[in-house]
């Protein structure tokens, strides 16, 4: 029998990091095609993406890898991103959650991490943004 952990974590109950990637890829396949959002997507590394939302993923599910990217405001910091953006990202990530079968505790501890992390991520594009009304 495999030995386990004493202490689990929601990284491991979502199935490591092969399921963890899964949710990740699907999520970046569609950000990159979709009509609301997919702008933000073009001439961007979707390969460089996925890895770093994994790792970004494993440190706040509890996961072996540390994330080492760039901070959140500075990574969006040139994007004019309105709330409108963020909730369609926030709803993909939702539906693949769920189309994925990750179980549900994981999933809204997920889901509770990505909109806390909202302000983070918009507060930096207040230049972009007024770029992009003139
Ligand atoms: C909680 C929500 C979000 C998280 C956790 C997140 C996470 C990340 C991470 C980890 C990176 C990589 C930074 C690096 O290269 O070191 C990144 C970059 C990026 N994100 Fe997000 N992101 C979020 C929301 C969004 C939204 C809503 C959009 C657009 C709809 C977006 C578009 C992008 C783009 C285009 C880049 C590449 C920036 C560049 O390389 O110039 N992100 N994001």
């Amino acid at each position: 029998m495999r030995e386990r952990s004493l202490v689990s974590s929601l990284w491991d109950d979502a199935g490591g990091e092969a399921a963890v990637t899964r949710v990740v890829q699907e999520l970046y396949d569609r950000l990159f095609v979709d009509q609301m959002v997919s702008f933000f997507f073009e001439g961007k590394d979707k390969a460089h993406l996925v890895a770093q939302q994994v790792r970004f993923t494993s440190a706040f599910l509890g996961g072996p890898y540390v994330y080492e990217g760039k901070p959140l405001p500075e990574a969006h910091a040139a994007l004019p991103l309105l709330a409108g953006h963020f909730d369609r990202r926030h709803h993909l990530l939702r539906q693949i959650l769920a189309k994925q079968a990750i179980p549900q505790a994981v999933a809204d501890e997920w889901l509770r991490v990505d909109e806390a992390l909202r302000t983070s991520v918009m507060k930096s594009g207040e230049d972009a943004r007024a770029l992009a009304r003139t």
